[in-house]
C-alpha cells in the first residue's frame, strides 16, 4: 500500500468500532473458505485444508458491554466511556458480524467475494478487511520463504480507485489476545498492523486509540488516534482492472509495534519512521510495459486469472520474489522491465537498487534493510489478509494513474496506469460503483513448483 495512510472505512449508523470485550448481540460465525496445501510437483499433489474467514475488528459494532450504547459512532468516540484508552477497552465490546447482510462478504467452497458498498438495514458498509483463520481463535500463519503462494482472482469488477488487496502482515496468530484489555482476539479480527503504521485502528494491543482521536476530515467513518500499529507487510497483490503491483515493505522492528510520535513516520516524516512505507514495488505498467495487464490485454482483466508468487530462498534468507501468471491454461512470465538502467522481471535487492535510482525515488526500502530485513519478518510467519478498499488519502493514484499528479507521465516512474488523475475519489467510486466486487479463490500454498506447472 504504497501511499495509503488511513483509509479503510466502515459502518455508519451503528458506527463500526472495535473494542476488546466480546459482545453477545450477534453470534460470530466465520464463513468457511477452503484452501490447498501442495507438496508434489506442478499442482499434482494438493490436499484441501478447511479454513475460515474473520472480519477485522475495526468494522464491527462496538458498544458498552452492558447494553446497546455505542462506544464509537461514525468517527467519534463516546467520551464518557472512552476518555481513557485502557478503561474504554475494558468497558466496550465488539460484536459478531452478519457477513453477507451487513458487510457484503460471501464465502463459498474455496472462494471469497468482497463487495464494495453494502446497504444493510441499519448501516452502509464500505469495503472490508478479512483474515484467513486456522481455527476459531487463531489466524492461519504462512511461512513464505522457500514456498510459493498461488491464488485466482477476478478483478473484472474493480474500476479505477479501488484496490482488491491480498497480502500478508506480521500480526500475532492470536490477534494479541490477552494484551492489555483484549479479550476478543483473532476470532473477532483484532491485532491488525501494516507498514503504513495505521492510526485509524480503534484498538491496539487491548487499548483504545481514543486519546487525541481526530475524526477524518473526508471520511465519515474513520479517524486517527495517537497510536499507530506498525509491522512488516508483503503485498502479494494490490490491484484493480487497470493496474497491479506486488511490493515488500520491511520495518526495522519485526512484529507489531504500537508507535507514537516519530516512529510512526507520519506526514513529512514519512521516511523517519520504523517502516518502509514506499516498499519496492513491481508494477508492469510502471516498469514500462503498458500493454500487458488490462481489459483485453495479454493478461485480460476481464477474466479470472491465477497469480503465482515465489519466495526464492530458505530459512531466513530470501534472494528473490518472483511472479508468474496463468490464464486460459497458458503460463505468463512476469514482464521484463523496459526502463533504462533496470533489467529483470522479479524483485531482488539489485533490481530494487536499480529501480529506485532510475525513478529517483527515496531509498527507504534499502534503508530499512531491504530483502534481508523483509526475510527476517517472513521467517517468523505472516497472517493472510484479503481486502477491498478505496483511498481517502490519494485516490489510489499511486497504483493506477499518474503520480505525483503534477509530473509528466512520460517521466520514468510517474505513469503507473491509465486511470485519470481525477479518478478514484471515494465519493465518486462509492456513488458510481457500489457493486464493485473482488473474488479471491483457489488458494494453493507449498514449496516452489508445487502449486502450478512452471514453464521450463
Ligand atoms: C455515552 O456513554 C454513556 C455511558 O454508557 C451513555 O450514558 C451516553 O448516552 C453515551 N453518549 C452517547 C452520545 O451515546
Amino acid at each position: 500500500m504504497q501511499y495509503k495512510t488511513l483509509t479503510l472505512a466502515s459502518l455508519t449508523l451503528f458506527g463500526a468500532a472495535s473494542a476488546q470485550q466480546v459482545g453477545k448481540e450477534q453470534t460470530e460465525t466465520h464463513p468457511s473458505m477452503s484452501w490447498s496445501q501442495c507438496t508434489g510437483k506442478g499442482g499434482s499433489s494438493c490436499t484441501q485444508k478447511s479454513g475460515s474467514i474473520t472480519l477485522d475488528a475495526n468494522w464491527r459494532w462496538a458498544h458498552v458491554t452492558s447494553g446497546y450504547t455505542n462506544c464509537y459512532t461514525d468517527n467519534t468516540w463516546n467520551t464518557t466511556v472512552c476518555a481513557d484508552g485502557a478503561k474504554c477497552a475494558s468497558s466496550c465490546a465488539i460484536d459478531g458480524a452478519d457477513y453477507g447482510g451487513t458487510y457484503g462478504i460471501k464465502a463459498s467452497g474455496n472462494s471469497l467475494s468482497l463487495t464494495f458498498v453494502t446497504k444493510g438495514s441499519y448501516s452502509t458498509n464500505i469495503g472490508s478487511r478479512t483474515y484467513l483463520m486456522e481455527s476459531e481463535s487463531k489466524y492461519q500463519i504462512f511461512k513464505l520463504i522457500g514456498n510459493e503462494f498461488t491464488f485466482d482472482v477476478d478483478v473484472s469488477k474493480l474500476p479505477c480507485g479501488l484496490n482488491g488487496a491480498l497480502y500478508t502482515v506480521e500480526m500475532a496468530a492470536d490477534g494479541d489476545m490477552g494484551k492489555g484489555n483484549n479479550k476478543a482476539g483473532a476470532k473477532y479480527g483484532t491485532g491488525y498492523c501494516d507498514a503504513q503504521c495505521p492510526h485509524d485502528l480503534k484498538f491496539i494491543q487491548g487499548k483504545a486509540n481514543s486519546e487525541g482521536w481526530e475524526p477524518s476530515p473526508n471520511d465519515k467513518n474513520a479517524g486517527s488516534g495517537k497510536m499507530g500499529a506498525c509491522c512488516p507487510e508483503m503485498d502479494l497483490w494490490e490491484a484493480n482492472s487497470i493496474s497491479t503491483a506486488y511490493t515488500p515493505h520491511p520495518c526495522t522492528k519485526n512484529g507489531l509495534t504500537a508507535c507514537t510520535g516519530s516512529d510512526c513516520g507520519d506526514g513529512d516524516n514519512r521516511y523517519g519512521g520504523i517502516c518502509d512505507k514506499d516498499g519496492c514495488d513491481f508494477n508492469s505498467y510502471r516498469m514500462g510495459v503498458k500493454d500487458f495487464y488490462g481489459p483485453g490485454m495479454t493478461l485480460d482483466t476481464g477474466k479470472k486469472m491465477t497469480v503465482v508468487t515465489q519466495f526464492i530462498g530458505s530459512g531466513s534468507s530470501l534472494t528473490e520474489i518472483k511472479r508468474f501468471y496463468v490464464q486460459g491454461g497458458k503460463v505468463f512470465k512476469n514482464t521484463d522491465s523496459t526502463i533504462d538502467g533496470v533489467t529483470g522481471n522479479s524483485i531482488t535487492d539489485t533490481w530494487c537498487d536499480a529501480q529506485k535510482k532510475a525513478f529517483q525515488d527515496k531509498t527507504s526500502f534499502q534503508d530499512k534493510g531491504g530483502l534481508k530485513q523483509m526475510a527476517s519478518s517472513l521467517a517468523k510467519g505472516h497472517v493472510l489478509v484479503m481486502s477491498l478498499w478505496d483511498d481517502h488519502s490519494v485516490n489510489m493514484l499511486w497504483l493506477d494513474s499518474t503520480y505525483p499528479t503534477d509530473k509528466d507521465p512520460a517521466t520514468p516512474g510517474i505513469g503507473r496506469g491509465t486511470c485519470s488523475t481525477d479518478s478514484g475519489k471515494p465519493d465518486d467510486v462509492e456513488t458510481n460503483s457500489p457493486g464493485a466486487t473482488v473474488v479471491y479463490s483457489n488458494i494453493k500454498f507449498g514449496p516452489i513448483g508445487s502449486t502450478f506447472a512452471e514453464p521450463s
